[in-house]
Parts: structure tokens; sequence; C-alpha cells
């Protein structure tokens, strides 16, 4: 049932059915299609499956490869006038007038730079998701931008891997909420408004799943892990009707994404029913000769093609080596209409044919970028993905009575820093620092002194005197540490997760002053920070979170709002725990007193902050968890009840966090499953009943058969406001739960 609602939902997001009022083409939507692939000479099809890139402007030599009807669109090519021009000659000077699709990678923003995707996962809420990805399109489209390779659904274990920063974090139920939301905010309702563009689900498949965590790296996950973990949040972008879905540079099990017809036809096309077209990633179908699966270009393409890949990003292989192959029928030609018929169907489903610059100008460009409406939203997405990770005695919010105020650390004043990685067209000027947020914030009477005191990864020490002194003189050192922007990102894997440089000695050297400090972490993956979580009182969390980064950090750190972020994703002890995650099985010897458990006799089993986790200003209490029934009937639902307060003082938000562990299956199952959460916000003394349903979309697995069914038996649930959550109920599922859906 489900796959064919989604089926259907991305079908009519799509435009593909859908008759509209104005050109006639509409009407009728095979037939412009049909009439154009009718006319097409082999080398004009084979154009509309090459997608170059511009360094800032197409050449003259690319515009006349558009003039020849050789170019299916751009990657990198943005801004008004520049995407009208190429546009106009496209439309105007090529003889079938095809429009171009005008891809970028916007992926937390375009001009207005959002937190990195893992921060707003941070913020568990999928709606905030939904508004950023809407504002970052309102954006790019009135920049002429028509398609971005956004969003990025990559289930990451492993904080070494760089590109965990783009991601949702570790957990697929997580992921898969916020890729849906994502994609819902870039399309909007209608594809072909002036203030959408066409979303890209990458990358396809498991390209988080890098062995050490080395980008590009091989992944070697079986079928399962494959269907459990890694690609839920994909199929979630392709039901939520993503217009197209980018392969992945890597190989699962020997099968580089871009020769593997078997995910990219059979599963993608055939089991799910995705309608729309695939890209390959930048020169992905000529390195399939690096990975040893093809001996020559043409054969790279001719893999590449027949295994479904429709886009060739940058290798230029399709439009130069194919023809041959075609003509010598080494390719039916069928496969290359396939391929074309799905790439002008997404520019048709963009309303390219009836307005190639959707409305775009100068003006419109101008009068949109950096909108204060647009700043005012990333400023509350920031605040909401801010994660309190330790905060003893209270030391925050910082109280009127701190007259002096260190603000420490070489991320402390950095703009472009702020910024985190792939800041789309965004402008480091644009940020504000922490420094000065706090600067803005803490306003007269309170002194705020600043000392960067090192470098972000030099070595250099000079610096730490000062910072020093200052640290002394103050009531409170605020120090403001981590990576730098592009610490993380693609090609940015680490092997190591403390501080880079010398700034672990800085925090040691300000922590000895005895002034109370508070921890101020910039960076776009889990660092390890086992000394700071035992030394230092207050830790803050604060990723990359944009241009209103230091109004967002400011309004935590002084209280005007209570911290609410929880952590998408796992913090270990140490790198040598890498890869840990929540939702591990049980093992057949689970960590515990004796010798022969599967734990480290030099380190806990557990991580040093858990998935799920996040403190806030006030306190909260789950109880009265009550279950609708003590048991369901094969393929029936469930519904949990719980009740919320918040026993502190002041005002607050929580994520209550359900989890499902099914106690005996045919195979083994995670501990906890993340099924279901809510944000809920609430005054002091406040209580609210939250209502969650378990579905068999969430009680149910794959069988060793590769079914997907709901097993029998007893199911275990846990409530509460993170991954350790502590209140905890019991059902039972009935004999006879039959196949949902593959
Ligand atoms: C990245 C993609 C990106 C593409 C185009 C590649 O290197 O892996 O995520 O969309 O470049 O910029």
């Amino acid at each position: 049932m489900r796959i064919q609602d989604g089926c259907f939902t991305a079908f009519v997001a799509l435009g593909l059915a859908a008759p509209g009022p104005a050109a006639a083409q509409r009407a009728a939507p095979g037939r412009l299609i049909d009439s154009l692939v009718a006319r097409m000479t082999l080398e004009e099809k084979l154009g509309q499956l090459n997608l170059p890139s511009v360094d800032n402007q197409p050449s003259p030599a690319q515009l006349e490869q558009v003039r020849k009807g050789q170019v299916g669109g751009f990657l990198n090519l943005a801004g008004a006038q520049a995407t009208r021009d190429a546009q106009r000659i496209a439309v105007t000077e090529s003889r079938l007038h095809i429009p171009l699709l005008l891809g970028l990678d916007v992926i937390h923003g375009y001009r207005t730079i959002f937190p990195i995707p893992l921060a707003e996962a941070a913020t568990w809420d999928p709606a905030v998701a939904e508004s950023t990805a809407r504002a970052a399109a309102r954006e790019a489209a009135a920049a002429g931008v028509n398609w971005t390779f956004a969003p990025m659904v990559d289930i990451a274990r492993d904080p070494r891997w760089g590109r965990i920063a783009e991601g949702s974090g570790e957990d697929p139920y997580l992921g898969s909420a916020m890729a849906a939301a994502r994609v819902r905010g870039f399309q909007g309702k209608d594809l072909r408004a002036p203030d959408a563009v066409m979303a890209t689900v990458k990358h396809f498949a498991a390209y988080g799943g890098a062995e050490g965590g080395r980008d590009y790296n091989t992944v070697d996950v079986p079928e399962r892990t494959l269907r459990e973990i890694y690609l839920p949040p994909y199929r979630a972008g392709v039901e939520a009707g993503a217009g197209s879905i980018m392969t992945s540079f890597n190989e699962i099990g020997g099968i580089p994404s871009h020769a593997n017809r078997w995910l990219v036809t059979t599963l993608l096309r055939d089991e799910w029913k995705f309608p729309g077209f695939v890209v390959s990633d930048w020169t992905g179908v000529e390195e399939l000769r690096n990975h040893g699966v093809a001996g020559s270009r043409a054969d790279a393409g001719k893999v590449a093609l027949e295994a479904g890949v429709d886009m060739d990003m940058v290798s230029r292989i399709y439009l130069e080596d194919l023809p041959a192959l075609v003509r010598a029928g080494r390719i039916p030609i069928a496969t290359v209409d396939a391929a074309v018929r799905r790439v002008l169907a997404g520019k048709r489903a963009l309303g390219l044919f009836d307005d190639p610059y959707r409305g775009s100008s100068v003006e419109r460009e101008r009068s949109v970028l950096l909108a204060p409406e647009q700043r005012q939203l990333a400023r509350s997405v920031a605040q909401a993905a801010i994660v309190l990770l330790k905060n003893d005695g209270n030391l925050l919010p910082l109280g009127p009575t701190r007259h002096t105020l260190a603000v420490i650390g070489p991320l402390a004043d950095d703009h472009v820093a702020a910024l985190g990685s792939w800041a789309g067209r965004g402008d480091p000027r644009d940020a504000v620092t922490p420094l000065e947020g706090i600067k803005t914030r803490a306003g007269t009477g309170t002194e705020v002194r600043y000392a960067k005191g090192c470098g972000i990864v030099d070595t250099a020490t000079g610096g730490f005197a000062e910072a020093v002194a200052l640290a002394r003189q103050a009531n409170v050192a605020l120090l403001v540490l981590g990576e730098a922007g592009d610490m993380s990102g693609e090609a940015a894997s680490r092997s190591s997760l403390g501080f880079p440089g010398v700034q672990q000695q800085l925090l040691e050297a300000v922590q000895a002053t005895g002034t109370p400090v508070v921890l101020i972490l910039m960076n776009g993956r889990p660092l390890i920070v086992q000394w700071a979580a035992d030394h230092v009182p207050a830790i803050v969390e604060a990723w990359f979170l944009g241009v209103e980064t230091g109004p967002a950090l400011a309004g935590v750190l002084f209280g005007d709002v209570s911290p609410s972020g929880k952590l998408p994703v796992t913090f270990p002890r140490a790198v040598g725990q890498i890869p840990i995650y929540y939702n591990h099985k049980n093992t057949g010897r689970p960590a515990g007193t004796d010798k022969y458990t599967s734990k480290y006799t030099d380190l806990p089993s557990s991580p040093l902050f858990p998935f799920g986790y996040g403190l806030s200003y006030t306190s909260f209490e789950y109880k009265d968890l009550k279950l609708s029934a003590p048991s369901i009937a094969a393929g029936g639902t469930l519904n949990v009840s719980v009740t919320v307060t918040n026993t502190g003082v002041r005002e607050g938000t929580d994520v209550a966090q359900l989890y499902v562990h099914d106690e005996v299956a045919s195979v083994t199952r995670p501990v906890r499953a993340l099924a279901g959460f809510r944000r809920v916000s609430l005054r002091p003394g406040e209580s609210r009943t939250l209502e969650f349903t378990l579905t068999p979309k969430e009680l149910g697995l794959y069988d060793q058969r590769m079914r997907f069914v709901v097993e029998p038996g007893k199911f275990r649930v846990y409530v509460g406001g993170s991954s350790e959550a502590g209140l905890e109920g019991e059902f039972e599922v009935r004999a006879g739960a039959g196949v949902e859906r593959r």
C-alpha cells in the first residue's frame, strides 16, 4: 500500500501526470517529450545527459556547446543575470530550444547560511528542516538555480568521516524524517513555482559507510544493514517526491554505485517506483576505471548508463564516448532514449518549457537574498540546534552579576568557520561571530574582553599568556574551540578527533586559572572531549550555526532561551570506540563484568554522550507510560502515551523520544531503535500527555528471506529524553503477522 501511495505522491509532485492550464504541452504531458525525442539526433540526446560544471561563468566554448545541443545543464552556475544569459542561449539559439537544468550545492542555505545539516538535525524538528530548505530554495531560485544537490541523507556512524556534517547523523528514523522534510522544503507544493528548486537525494547509497571513515573509501555492508540502516532516508526522500537522486562514489560489496544496476534500477526504479532521473556524482562515471570495473572511458559510460545513471556529471563520457557505441549497436538506442525522457521529464516538471527563467531577475534576487525574515529564521533555528552537554552547578545561563567575561579561542571571532562547509554562495562578512554576539547581548554593565589564545591548527603558544591573564581577571571564561569550517565536509576525514593544534593545551591552561570555564564547541562532527567532560563545568555544542551564530549562541548563554537541542549522533570517549552508535546489536556476550564479554579492557563501552542526549536549563520528568493494549494483532498498531512534566523553574523544550526493542526474532535486532519523537515546550510545572503510534513500519524487520515482516513475540518500549530513556513498558504481537512491504 505504502509503496503505491508514496509513488503516486512522487509522480504528482514531479508533475509528470498533472495537467496544467497554460501551454498546450501540459494537456498532453508525454507528447512534448515524444516529439522532442523523435526529432533529436543521437548527439543531442547524449547532450541532454551531459552535465558540465562552470568556473563561475560558462566559457565561450561551453556556450557554443549549448548552441549545439550538447549540454543538458550546468552545475555551479548561479546568479540571476548569468543564469538568464545561459538559459536564453539554450532556448533561443539551440536547434530544439531545450532549456537547461542549473544545479548547485545548496546544502544549508544559498546566501543566508543556516546551521549545517547535522546541527539542524539536533533540533529534532522536521518542520525546521522544511522551513530552512524552503528559505534556501527561495533564494537559490531567485538567483536562477533550479536544481539543488541536496538533501544529503547518508547515515553516518563514523565521525572520522567529514561528510557527517552534511547529513542528519546516525539514525535511520530521524534521518528519514529530516530527508523527507528537506525534499518538501526545497520543492515546495508545486515544483513549477518560481521559488521551488528540484531536490536531489544523495549519495545513493551508503556513502557514509566508508571503511575507517575515510572519504570515498570502500563500503562493505550486507543487504540487511543496507535496508535497515542506510536505505530508509533515501526512500523517504523518494517518497516525498524528490525529482532526482545522485549515485555515490563508493562501492558496496564489490559494485560501485555508478555501475550498480541492482541499486539504481532494480531497487530504486522497479522496487521503489522512483519516477525521476539519476545523476552521477562529480566524475563518478569516469571513476569506474579507477574502481577497476571499466577498462576505458567508453566502457565506463556503457556500464553507468546501463546501470541506470541518466546524467553524467563532469566526465563528458556520455557525450564524447557513447555515440560510437550506440552506432555500433553496443548500447541500444532505447536505453539512451529512456534516460533522455527522464531528464526531459524533470525539466518539464520544473516548468522550464513554459518559463525557462522561472521568473528570476536581478531585482528579485536583490530583494530576496539575506532578507530580514531569512536571518530571523536562521537565528531561531540556530538557537534550537545548540546542545547543552554539561552544566555543573548551573554555571549557565550567565546571570546579570557576571561583570567581566573573557571570550577566548581561535573560533571565537572566525567569520569563515561560522558558516561551516558547503556554504552555498554565503559570504563570511554576513556572519555574526560568537564574540560579536556575546558583546551585543551583554550590553552595558558587563565587560567582554577577548583573546584569541592560539590558532585552530598551528602550534604556536605565544598567545597563551594573554589568554590566561584575561581569564584570571574574569568572572567566567568562555572558550570557543573546535575545527575550522573546512575540516569537515567533503574530503575532510580525520583520524584523530581531539582539538586540532594546541587548543587542548589552551583549554587546560585556562581551566588551571580556577576561573569557571564554559567550553563552546564549534565543529562539524562529534569531537573527543573526554578531558573537558571530566574537568570543565559547562560544555555547549554549537556546531557551525551559520550567519546568526553569535546572536543564537548569546541567546542561549544568557538564558533568553533554554537550550533544547539533542545529539543526532553519539559522542565517543575515544577514537578507538568508533564505530559506536546507540542502535547496536546485543551480541552473544553483551558487555558485563566478566572478562569474556564484548568490551574494551581499557575503556568503558558506553559513549561519552549518547544519541538523543542534551540538557536544558530546566528539568523534565516522564511518567504514566500507557500502552493502548497488552497485545496487538499481526500488522496492527499500538498507541503509547506518556506524560511529560517540566519540573524546573524555567520554561523549556524537551524532545520526547520513543524507542522499541523486539526481544526475540528470527534475526538479531538492535538493543533499541528510535520509533517516534516530539518536541514539547512546557512552562514550569506544566505537564502534557503525548501520544505515539507504533505501526508495522516501526515494528517490522527484514527476515532471513529479506521480506519485511512483523514477527510475533514480546516487544519493549522505552520513553524519555535520550536514547538511554529509563521509563519502559512491554507488549506482545500475536502470531499471524504477514509481509508488510519489501
Ligand atoms: C560531491 C557532491 C556534490 C558534487 C557537485 C561532489 O564532489 O560529492 O555531493 O553534489 O560534487 O558539487
